[in-house]
């Protein structure tokens, strides 16, 4: 099968700014066979239509929940997968914290297949840090390794034991595998709902401190020094902790970082009707750290925007606010975010959502490409200038726990190329 997209405005990593070049991308098979002049005669089974659209290579997410095994009620590797193309993502790391957690080398086989029998993008699984996400001992790095696994966390909880860690690292910098953190120091958050602030205090509900992720931040910058072993920050959330991975990222150090669109979007605020959408771990913080955040990703020290697409069931956000769990949905809407919020040159963006992650996550052979005969058909079609309302009964998801329904935003996935095959085309899955 051969597939044209026309008229659309190529940005890739080869992209010096934010012109890029209008072309015709022709693709046969799983490859880009011909990157034309735009309008040039040739001949291929299907067209989409790219016209005002960019064509960039597809979308990496770091930092996905896709709650299969053990939480089918809130999501399915299928419904997430969906979301996921949907959002212009042809690849995501599925994250460990399932039930049974991606700790053997069965669940990981589990997920990756699951992934491929959806077909709507490539699922990559992580592997935990420690047995169960326990935080006691180590995971079987090495059968994980060779079960393809290159990205390893406990996310939902960050590895408290620093001797554990170091030896983590230690581990994983002899097996060429990346280690990801989520920054939690646990004491510093029992029982927290939200952050810690004027905001808290004001509606009587118990505080989590910036410090919490901060102490973590800082202890596996040192551990990275120490060792060598690179190490990767989820989900950073605070100023001080920006902060930080600027300074080790201009001593040199392996220090990778991502932020989620509602770090950047929501603050503390919007909890003050108690609704449990917007509780998230790390917590929403305040305008002074999302101020820092898109400091952070304009100047490069975070690298990646990571969804952390955390679906929840009705039954359980509908929880009174203490008892819910923490997450929201962010794969349908990450890219509208992070065009209407940050005053970032798209090619920037673009870098954030697609290359940059794909480095991070050991898939630079086939995600994030140059848009060029011979590569991988792995491509994002979007409009940077249409205007949505975001509607959460629209969504692909299983679960409907967006902080954002009723938001107008700008840039919206028209296609999705996985694979060399469109699963999305007019913002429509084809499955
Ligand atoms: O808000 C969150 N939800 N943060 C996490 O780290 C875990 C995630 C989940 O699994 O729901």
């Amino acid at each position: 099968m051969s597939l044209l997209i026309r008229g659309g405005r190529i940005i890739d990593s080869t992209s010096t700014d934010d012109e890029g070049r209008t072309a015709d991308v022709l693709v046969d098979g799983d490859r880009i066979v011909q990157v034309l002049d735009a309008g040039s005669e040739v001949r291929a089974d299907d067209v989409l239509d790219a016209t005002g659209c960019v064509v960039s290579p597809g979308f990496v997410d770091l930092h996905v929940h896709l709650r299969e095994p053990g939480r089918e009620e809130s999501e399915t590797i299928e419904t997430g997968s969906r979301a996921a193309a949907r959002g212009g993502f042809t690849a995501v790391v599925a994250m460990p914290n399932t039930e049974p957690p991606h700790d053997s080398r069965v669940v990981v086989d589990f997920v990756r297949d699951q992934g491929r029998r959806a077909g709507l993008c490539e699922v990559v699984p992580s592997g935990c840090i420690t047995v169960g996400r326990a935080g006691q001992t180590l995971a079987p790095f090495a059968e994980l390794r060779e079960a393809g696994v290159r990205f390893f966390t406990d996310d939902g909880n960050g590895v408290q034991d620093a001797q554990l860690m170091r030896r983590a690292l230690e581990y994983a910098g002899q097996l060429g595998l990346t280690l990801a953190q989520h920054c939690e120091v646990a004491s510093l958050t029992h029982g927290a709902v939200m952050h810690e602030g004027a905001c808290c205090s004001r509606l009587g509900l118990p505080g989590w401190p910036s410090l919490a992720e901060e102490l973590m931040v800082h202890r596996d910058i040192e551990l990275c020094r120490l060792t060598g072993s690179p190490v990767h920050f989820l989900h950073l959330s605070t100023e001080r902790s920006v902060d930080m991975v600027r300074v080790a990222k201009a001593e040199g150090l392996p220090v990778t970082a991502e932020a989620a669109p509602h770090h950047f979007t929501l603050t503390d605020e919007a909890l003050s009707g108690f609704d449990p959408t917007f509780k998230v771990n790390p917590p929403l913080r305040t305008p002074a750290d999302i101020a820092a955040l898109k400091r952070g990703l304009a100047d490069g020290t975070i690298d990646a925007i990571a969804t952390d697409h955390a679906p929840h069931a009705p039954h359980l956000k509908e929880l009174p606010l203490d008892q819910a769990p923490p997450g929201m949905l962010g794969l349908e809407t990450a890219l509208a975010l992070a065009l209407t919020e940050l005053a970032m040159p798209l090619r920037d963006v673009v870098a954030a959502l697609s290359w940059k992650p794909a480095a991070i996550a050991h898939l630079a052979d086939r995600h994030g490409r140059p848009i060029a005969a011979g590569e991988p058909a792995n491509l994002t079609v979007f409009d940077p200038s249409a205007t949505w309302t975001i509607d959460r009964g629209q969504l692909a998801s299983r679960s409907r726990n967006t902080p954002y329904h009723g938001r107008t935003v700008r840039g919206r996935v028209r296609h999705t190329v996985f694979g060399g095959r469109a699963v999305v085309v007019d913002g429509a899955a084809t499955k």
